[in-house]
């Protein structure tokens, strides 16, 4: 293979064959192409796009560069969600345990925080001791045993894809849908799904903030699930303003365990109900979507999901004490209540600028190898359109210190707008199948 000539080739916008992609791919993840000549190719694939068989076929090669877990035969089906990413996005923490005791078996694999978004797996690891570096194996024993269990990618599955996001992550090639599409779903059909459920984020604080990018993202990754034998099913959720209160690992850990106990914010539990009941019905363990719910909904009040938690927490090494006890999670030094600057209506609550502030609190990282702070972070009580009065408490502040304190006074100034007018937009926009896009909110 003469890899300048393939990359001449996509950057003047030809289209390369499956052998090529394979062979690419098989190459690069035996270390036989170097950096420069990959990020070369994957700038040349921001700008020119791949056309379906190119992604088919690099999809494929990305898989194949790993192991998969396997559940031929398997008594229970076997399925799992995929958030595009945002802030204050806990919903896997709940709808896993939900879900597994439904009588379904959820290998919830995630990813770490990302930019301004959160990561599942930094909100696990706030609970002390819990471990989310499972290797494969352990990761089915225990799926078999509580049906459930919550683990960051191992470096059997998609091991090439970890490699280009690491490449991508530093080359500004991230922002480009047939790479994210390419990415998210190698991982996801490695863990030999009987259905997937994506959770595609729209709004400023997502990465595609524009609703035409975030339809294609999710008609694109469809489209790779369905003709891979993986029934897939997408609902476009806001991320305009954060989900939920709190925006922080272990702020968002302690509202997952209310959100268990049902107790939580009604934004979060909306949009976990509805993944989870997508979930249900894709892989034929609910008959529809409101019997589905119905069956969440029980899971949560007979105690069944939080205790199914308690179990993966436990069994993961973590301490299940943080069930009973928040005061079992790390707690920051520093907390301050923010108040409302003047009286009006919340216009905005801007999720980008809050992730960058926990980023730059300590709570996310700024290089792959930062240790993240979990004490850090917001709890915001406010939504865009609702009414306040000058000097009421809005959101409280979770710092390391006293600079702490000031960035995030200075964040939340800059976030919380308030004007004369504001409005919610609707939180739930689309469903998209293989059919097609369902608008599910007026004016979407
Ligand atoms: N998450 C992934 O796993 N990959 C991407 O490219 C973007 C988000």
């Amino acid at each position: 293979m003469v890899i300048p000539a393939l990359i001449e080739h996509k950057r003047d916008g030809g289209a390369l064959t499956p052998e090529q992609w394979s062979g690419l791919i098989r190459a690069y993840a035996a270390g036989q192409i170097p950096d420069y000549q990959m990020s070369a190719l994957l700038m040349a694939i921001y700008f020119r796009g791949l056309e379906p068989g190119e992604l088919a076929a690099l999809t494929d090669a990305m898989i194949e560069s790993g192991d998969r877990l396997r559940f031929n035969g398997y008594p229970r089906p076997v399925v799992d969600k995929h958030s595009t990413g945002g802030v204050g996005d806990k919903v896997s923490l709940l709808l896993a345990p939900m879900v597994a005791s439904c009588g379904v078996a959820v290998p919830m694999m995630s990813g770490r925080g990302l930019g301004h978004t959160g990561g599942t797996l930094d909100k696990l690891e706030s609970i002390p001791g819990f471990r989310t570096n499972l290797t494969l194996a352990e990761a089915r024993a225990q799926i078999d045993r509580l049906g459930c269990a919550m683990l960051g990618q191992t470096p059997e599955i998609a091991p090439a894809d970890k490699r280009l996001y690491a490449l991508r992550d530093v080359t500004a090639t991230v922002e480009s849908i047939p790479l994210i599409s390419a990415s998210i779903m190698s991982k996801k059909l490695a863990e030999g799904l009987n259905g997937l459920v994506l959770d595609v984020k729209t709004g400023s604080g997502a990465f595609l903030t524009d609703l035409s990018k975030s339809v294609e993202l999710a008609r694109t990754m469809i489209a790779l699930g369905e003709t891979r034998g993986c029934p897939t099913v997408a609902l476009l959720t806001a991320m305009d303003r954060p989900l939920g209160r709190a925006c922080g690992n272990a702020l968002e850990m302690e509202e997952a365990i209310e959100g268990l106990r049902g107790r939580g914010p009604m934004d979060l539990l909306e949009v976990t109900y509805a993944l989870g009941a997508e979930m249900l019905v894709l892989v034929g363990a609910a008959p529809n979507l409101g019997e589905a719910r119905g069956r969440l909904e029980e899971s949560v009040v007979s105690g069944r999901a939080l205790e199914t938690f308690a179990r993966v927490v436990e069994a993961q090494g973590g301490n299940p004490a943080v069930i009973e006890d928040p005061g079992a999670l790390p707690q920051a030094q520093a907390v301050e209540v923010f108040r409302a600057p003047r009286t009006g209506v919340v216009a905005a609550v801007e999720p980008r600028r809050i992730g960058r502030a926990i980023v730059e609190l300590g709570g996310g990282r700024m290089a792959v190898e930062d240790a993240v702070d979990p004490t850090v972070g917001f709890v915001i009580a406010v939504k865009p359109g609702d009414t306040v009065r000058a000097g009421e408490p809005i959101a409280s502040i979770f710092a390391r210190d006293e600079a702490g304190i000031a960035l995030g006074t200075a964040a939340l100034r800059e976030a919380v707008t308030i004007g004369e007018t504001g409005r919610l937009t609707p939180l739930i926009s689309h469903r998209i199948t293989s059919r097609g896009v369902e608008a599910l909110a007026e004016g979407s």
